[in-house]
């Protein structure tokens, strides 16, 4: 299948801005006390939940990453621009980083302890989420934990210069609820969530959200969470066993303008569309008919970008 068009722009806009980004984004240390506080509450969460690496999905320079392995936590990264990849290799050689797709990633079923998905998610647009969400459900082992953090709001960004570079990628802020809505929609159970106002160097609403894969209705969670009775997968299962929507690693230049201070790029639209939450048992039924078609879709390889778009957001829409 090809590779959809706005991976190609994230890819090809980071690629060019990815020196330039270093230069500009401040590192983690700098980071406002509240977002450091949540990285260091999922590290401890991570490294007392069990077993298992943390992948830090979107890693960009890898600094978010190396700032987890400072915090005692068995981390790498994974990213879609060579560029980020070469420059954390190069920053940080003891760690691992490869790069991929969170659409589609090159992991076992239930390998990871933790997915930091760290201002990696907005330039996804809203109807593959519920894809990536349910690669973090299909990848994380039961009782694993997600954080997740990055801009809310509710627009269209389609900016044409990031970190002082032109870019192609465009960036979608969704309202906090409506994350959330998808997360438990993939399976997973948001236990927290900050929603924080512009300040300092942001300048635009950001928020994070934990998150973990239930571990079954009759045992305890791990990520210091108390269970709850855990909704069935909706269609996570092995897509990269079949090596559907492999991202092909061709080098391109790119760049962004959703980083955590620079760029501001010009709103264009707006994406109204809201999830109810929770969704009622006919609209979860539907759900799963409509995910086997979407894998369906996925198994013939030939579906197009827009098919597929289509097949995931009936899959996971009420
Ligand atoms: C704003 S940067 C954040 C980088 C890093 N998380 C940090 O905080 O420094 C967004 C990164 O997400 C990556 N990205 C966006 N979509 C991705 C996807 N589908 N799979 C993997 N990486 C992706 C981009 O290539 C870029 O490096």
């Amino acid at each position: 299948m090809a590779t959809p068009s706005f991976l190609t722009a994230v890819r090809e806009s980071y690629d060019t801005v990815a020196a330039d980004y270093v230069e500009r984004v401040p590192p983690p240390a700098e980071l406002d006390p509240l977002s450091r506080a949540m990285l260091a509450g999922f590290a401890e969460l991570v490294r007392t939940a069990g077993p298992g690496p943390v992948a830090d999905l979107g890693c960009g320079p890898g600094r978010i990453t190396a700032h987890l392995a400072g915090l005692g936590v068995s981390a790498f990264g994974v990213d879609l621009s060579p560029e980020m990849i070469g420059l954390a290799r190069h920053a940080y050689p003891d760690l691992r980083f490869t790069e991929g797709s969170m659409t589609a990633l090159e992991m076992r079923d239930d390998e990871l302890g933790g997915i930091l998905a760290w201002y990696s998610t907005h330039h996804t647009p809203p109807q593959w989420l519920p894809a990536v969400f349910a690669e973090f459900h299909r990848t994380l082992a039961p009782g694993g934990c997600l954080l997740w953090g990055d801009y809310v709001g509710d627009e269209r960004l389609q900016p044409t210069q990031g970190y002082g570079r032109p870019v192609s990628y465009e960036s979608y802020l969704l309202p906090l609820d409506r994350m959330v809505g998808l997360l438990e929609q993939a399976g997973l159970v948001v236990t927290a969530r900050l929603e924080q106002e512009p300040g300092g160097r942001v300048k635009r609403p950001h928020a994070c959200l934990l998150a973990r894969k239930p571990e079954g209705p009759d045992r305890a969670g791990s990520c210091g969470e108390a269970a709850r009775a855990g909704s069935p997968p909706i269609m996570g299962g092995g897509r990269s066993d079949r090596g559907v929507d492999r991202i092909k690693t061709a080098s391109i230049p790119a760049t962004t303008a959703c980083g955590r201070s620079a760029s501001t790029p010009t709103p264009t639209s707006t994406q109204p569309r809201s999830t109810p939450w929770p969704p009622a048992n006919g609209a979860r039924k539907g759900n799963r008919t409509a995910s086997r078609s979407l894998r369906g879709l996925w198994d013939q390889r030939s579906a197009s970008d827009s098919e597929i778009a289509a097949a995931v957001f009936t899959a996971h829409s009420p």
